[in-house]
């Protein structure tokens, strides 16, 4: 199993930095720094054309390999939903009729807007409720792999009997995003951790090395432990979207 730990300078073009919060090189980031990250990324980005293409091809690749599982009538609700983005595409180029989204980072003012698509601020209303797929598009290398246990089995219990938890991440191991493994990716992996060992050497976990720990990288053989540990019996993986991608069922 491999696990990689991973910090990040910048995001979407907006450099860390100039966030007017603490960054720290050893704890993950908070809702408040998501929260004034997007409140960043809503000032730069007036409308979807001008984020970088290859972006968003992605996140229309994601909502097309989700849109397999979930029904057009079901009930379904994306956790760490984000700006919405996935489900603007699953709502207006793929025909599902109704998502739920949650983001411990979202104000009501800030992403996707659409009668289709609903928000959610408390987590106390997804234990009311029994979704067909809840779905973690890129979410779970947030968290650390005990919080991502509790929150996949606190999920798990939000699901109807048939449900089906959908998990999307970037595997450490390229091959597993479908991708071959390059020299480049090697060498790139490489050189983050130098920097990052380098940047921790002399800058300590101030706000000067301008780096935020982002979170980790898995491989699959570690996210399907993370899943079994939460209670899912049956897995299934497969690799869409320059991303893994696994289908947990609890029976
Ligand atoms: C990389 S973004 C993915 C957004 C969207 N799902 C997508 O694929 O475009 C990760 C999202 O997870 C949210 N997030 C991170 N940790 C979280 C947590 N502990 N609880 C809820 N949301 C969280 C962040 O606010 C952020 O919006």
């Amino acid at each position: 199993m491999i696990k990689e730990f991973f910090t990040q300078n910048e995001w979407l073009g907006i450099n860390f930095s100039e966030l007017p919060v603490e960054l720290y090189s050893d704890k993950l980031p908070s809702a408040e720094f998501y929260s004034l990250f997007y409140r960043e990324l809503d000032k730069k980005y007036i409308d979807l054309s001008q984020f970088p293409i290859e972006w968003l091809k992605i996140k229309l690749n994601t909502a097309h390999a989700l849109s397999q599982f979930i029904p057009q009538e079901g009930s379904v609700l994306s956790y760490g939903c984000g700006l919405g983005i996935i489900e603007k595409y699953l709502i207006e180029n793929f025909g599902v009729n109704k998502i739920e989204g949650i983001d411990f980072a979202f104000s009501p003012q800030v992403g996707y807007k659409n009668e289709k698509f609903q928000r959610i601020f408390s987590e106390e209303e997804i234990s009311l409720k029994k979704y067909e797929v809840i779905y973690l598009s890129q979410v779970i290398y947030s968290l650390d792999d005990s919080e991502a246990i509790s929150l996949l089995s606190f999920l798990s219990k939000s699901l109807k009997h048939n449900g089906k938890l959908i998990i999307s991440y970037t595997s450490i191991l390229s091959f597993e995003n479908g991708s071959v493994l390059s020299q480049r990716f090697i060498i790139k992996l490489l050189g983050n951790k130098l920097t990052n060992i380098c940047k921790r050497m002399f800058f300590g976990n101030s706000k000067k090395s301008g780096s935020q720990s982002w979170g980790y990288m898995r491989d699959n053989e570690l996210t399907e432990l993370i899943a079994k540990r939460a209670g899912f019996a049956e897995l299934i993986f497969f690799s869409s979207a320059q991303q893994s991608f696994l289908i947990c069922s609890k029976k």
